[in-house]
């Protein structure tokens, strides 16, 4: 059954994990985006279709362009807003993105069709976790992860399979509006998988000698992973 846009929204982005006074702040400091990227942020609001928001945009538009990837995947897609936004910060870079909802995805393609950065991105249609696994033999130097966050310890093999050593992966919404500092008993019964797939992530990347971490407090918190090896090896019990 498709869903609902509603469905989508993540009520997460209305617990801030800093403090809501110095969100408001970063936001207005921000500087302006290109006025598409404003009407869809704009229509993003008013359908409650979870996008990054203003915050995360500022440091992905920076971070992006020191980095200078030239080929990226998003698994992700949504309304096509993150795709575009890399797009125009990176003229030069090649974006594959993937999504499985038809709903999303006939928005997305609307997008990418209506604007000149669509041409620098491919929509992948299906379930991530399967097109990952077409996907191997290709490299990206950059893969933002913004998905369904109970899998993204089982996308983590592959989604490093496709990063060549010094890639870097990024992951959405880590912090479930504060909840993952408190203990599992704690979480509230609809949130508990997404909570034990987190932690299952954090474990398997935190020490491992092969990856570097660094947690950022935007939006609702950024997981970064740099790949230090050729390879990455876990064990199965970890995933
Ligand atoms: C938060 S939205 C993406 C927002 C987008 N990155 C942006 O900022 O503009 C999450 C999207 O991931 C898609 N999604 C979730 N789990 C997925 C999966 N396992 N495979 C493919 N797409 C998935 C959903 O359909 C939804 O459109």
């Amino acid at each position: 059954m498709v869903k609902t846009y509603s469905e989508h929204s993540n009520p997460n982005m209305r617990r801030p994990v800093v403090q809501q006074g110095i969100v408001e702040f970063m936001r207005q400091q921000d500087q302006a985006l290109p006025t598409f990227l404003q009407d869809l942020q704009a229509f993003a609001a008013t359908e409650n279709i979870p996008i990054i928001p203003k915050e995360t945009v500022a440091f992905f538009r920076f971070f992006l362009q020191v980095l200078a990837p030239q080929k990226i995947l998003e698994v992700g897609t949504a309304i096509g807003f993150s795709a575009l936004m890399m797009a125009e910060a990176l003229p030069e870079a090649e974006i594959v993105t993937i999504d499985r909802n038809p709903e999303m995805i006939q928005l997305a393609k609307e997008n990418f069709a209506r604007f000149e950065e669509g041409k620098q991105i491919r929509l992948l249609e299906g379930e991530a976790q399967d097109i990952l696994k077409d996907l191997k033999g290709h490299t990206f130097d950059f893969i933002f992860v913004d998905s369904a966050k109970s899998k993204y310890v089982v996308f983590l093999p592959d989604l490093l399979e496709l990063l060549p050593k010094g890639g870097i992966l990024i992951f959405d919404d880590v912090f479930q509006g504060g909840d993952i500092a408190k203990d599992s008993g704690e979480i509230r019964r609809g949130q508990r998988a997404i909570y034990r797939g987190l932690h299952k992530l954090f474990a398997a990347v935190d020490q491992h000698p092969d990856l570097m971490v660094s947690y950022l407090p935007l939006g609702d918190g950024l997981l970064m992973v740099k790949k230090e090896a050729d390879s990455v090896e876990f064990l199965q019990e970890n995933l």
